[in-house]
């Protein structure tokens, strides 16, 4: 539990609670971690309270008990096309289905996570809250759904279902001096509300001048800052918005770039607004409903419902094609009102800190492409390439990552990944590398070019000869006329693969989520079914049961 002391130092303090009589469970079904994090926080805060708290994932927690608790919080995602993770399915299909138990007296809230650039925002979590209040659950706060910015509205949600619950219970005499001692670290504790201003030690482009991709591998220094991260986790990174576009924005809309507008209670001028607070390079579905709540524009109107259109309307478009597109008598502070505060960028960490001490790696791919005769750049990748120099400094955070970690032990691992979904791999190797594990890795990478776009070439060379990395294959997209796939390699060595899975292998997916990692599921499911000689069903159990295990964990975006 973290006790804020003096201004700008934070300690830790376990406090002794007086014990309550409240039971409580608490769900959480992630795909990411945060779910996972966030239910962990407040198991933390509820123990504190002296509650008897459980803290289950989603596929450990025996859904049948469901209607036998006294107390549940569901901390729950929603990905995709507003599917629930896959550690949360079976909970969800029991909860949502004819098989739901009767749920009277049994007390619940849900916090549902999300992201509003997709039309089914949270929606996992809204149908799991309205299943129970269906079944006769009594919801004890209402449900909170959060977008990527999570903590405040999670730290509401909290504290509001904690308050509700305390009120519960028949308040008995506390007994006095059960005041916490601050105890122990010293030292400003850094994280997402407070981020760390990283030095830029190392920036070095590591596809070909002759690639099309642009690729940075770049290290910064955590020195002093006190934050640790494990292979797997990612680091978050603050940024700024491409100049050019602040400048057309302005320009085309024809605002004063000097007058003041509000953002969450704070005011900036609108320049300082565009070019540091506000999304402007992405478009994200609760903009584009926002938008035309306001606009009432019918054009708009059809787009959103049309799935397929809006799909390719949110890629690749930015606010100033939507101000271009949908025309409307704006005025600045109308605008900032429907545009959302931009989301630090989150990238796999590429280093292991056995390996490189107080530093962090990471792996970026520049965003950049032509449209409309106007050339559009990602904010923080085209940031960190352009105008970010060694030396220089960068706010950033640790975003942890519990479901993608290696296994414990050496036990076998199979790795794919494609572009700078190969980044954790970095990190593994290191890792094993640097503790001396032993234990047989295969490493499944792809992209476009074997001469321009093989990234770390030499470190899995190096790699391969200390035996840390056992086996490499290689998929260049782009070196053929036929496209060569990281799917169509682990199919040519299904036998071997099937093998490994078979003898306890733990297996990586990273990369585009989209594309990439659909296929690479379905070739798993392919390869599972020939060599397992079983039915799609069960070999849809078979990787379901490897989730379960954790031996199956992707990290995809
Ligand atoms: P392409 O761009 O030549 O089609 C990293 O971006 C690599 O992933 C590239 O080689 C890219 O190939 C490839 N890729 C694109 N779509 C893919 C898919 N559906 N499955 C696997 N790899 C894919």
């Amino acid at each position: 539990v973290e006790v804020p002391a003096v201004a700008g130092t934070t300690v830790s303090a376990a406090a002794p609670a007086p014990q309550s009589s409240i039971n409580l469970t608490i769900l959480y079904g992630t795909e990411t971690g945060h779910s996972q994090g966030l239910a962990e926080k407040l198991g933390e805060k509820a123990s504190f309270k002296g509650m008897n708290v459980q803290v289950f994932s989603l596929y450990d927690y025996n859904y049948k008990k469901l209607h036998e608790e006294d107390n549940v919080a569901i901390v729950v995602s929603t990905h995709g096309e507003g599917d629930p993770p896959d550690m949360a399915e079976d909970f969800y299909k029991y909860v949502t289905g004819p098989r739901a138990p009767q749920l009277e007296g049994v007390n619940y809230s849900v916090l549902a996570l999300g992201d509003k650039t997709y039309k089914h925002f949270c929606k996992t979590g809204e149908e799991i809250d309205v299943a129970l209040k269906n079944r006769g659950g009594y919801r004890i706060t209402p449900a909170v759904k959060c977008d990527v910015d999570y903590e405040q509205p999670s730290e509401m949600w909290m504290n509001n279902f904690l308050l509700n619950l305390s009120a519960t219970e028949t308040p008995e005499p506390v007994a006095s001096g059960t005041s916490s001692t601050p105890s122990g670290g010293f030292g400003e504790e850094f994280s997402k509300s407070n981020p760390y201003m990283a030095t830029v030690l190392e920036k070095v482009r590591i596809t070909g001048s002759d690639s099309d991709k642009e690729v940075y591998h770049v290290e910064l220094s955590l020195e002093g800052s006190g934050l640790e991260y494990e292979p797997g986790d990612s680091l978050g990174i603050f940024t700024k918005n491409p100049e050019a576009l602040v400048e057309d924005i302005l320009a085309f809309t024809g605002f004063d770039p000097q007058q003041k507008v509000d953002i969450e209670e704070e005011e900036y001028s609108l320049k300082e607004a565009l070019s540091h607070h506000l999304e402007i390079t992405l478009l994200t579905f609760d903009l584009l409903t926002k938008y035309q709540e306001k606009t009432k524009n019918a054009e708009l109107a059809k787009l959103l419902a049309d799935d397929e259109a809006l799909d390719n309307y949110l890629y690749g478009h930015d606010v100033l094609d939507l101000l271009e597109d949908y025309p409307y008598e704006w005025n600045a502070h109308k605008l900032v009102e429907v545009l959302r505060p931009i989301p630090p960028r989150l990238y796999s960490i590429s280093s292991s800190m056995e390996s490189v001490g107080e530093e962090v790696h990471v792996t970026v791919s520049v965003v950049r492409y032509e449209r409309k005769n106007r050339k559009r750049n990602g904010a923080c990748s085209s940031h960190l390439a352009d105008s970010i120099e060694i030396d220089e400094q960068v706010p950033v955070y640790i975003d942890k990552n519990p479901s993608f970690k290696l296994p414990a032990n050496g036990s076998k691992i199979i790795m794919v990944g494609a572009g700078t979904g190969v980044a954790p791999y970095r990190a593994f190797m290191q890792h094993r590398e640097s503790l001396g594990i032993k234990g047989e890795s295969w490493l499944f990478f792809g992209d476009r070019r074997f001469s321009s776009d093989f990234l770390y070439q030499t470190e899995w060379q190096k790699l391969l000869k200390n035996e840390v990395l056992t086996k490499i294959d290689v998929a260049f997209s782009r070196d053929q006329e036929e496209k060569v796939y990281v799917q169509h390699k682990l199919k040519e060595q299904q036998k071997e693969v099937f093998d490994w899975l078979e003898n306890g292998a733990h297996l990586y997916l990273c990369g585009d989520m989209k594309y990439m990692a659909k296929d690479v599921n379905k070739a798993l499911l392919d390869i599972i079914q020939t060599q397992g000689g079983i039915s799609e069903e069960q070999a849809e159990k078979y990787v379901k049961n490897l989730k379960r295990e954790k031996r199956f964990q992707t990290d995809v975006y």
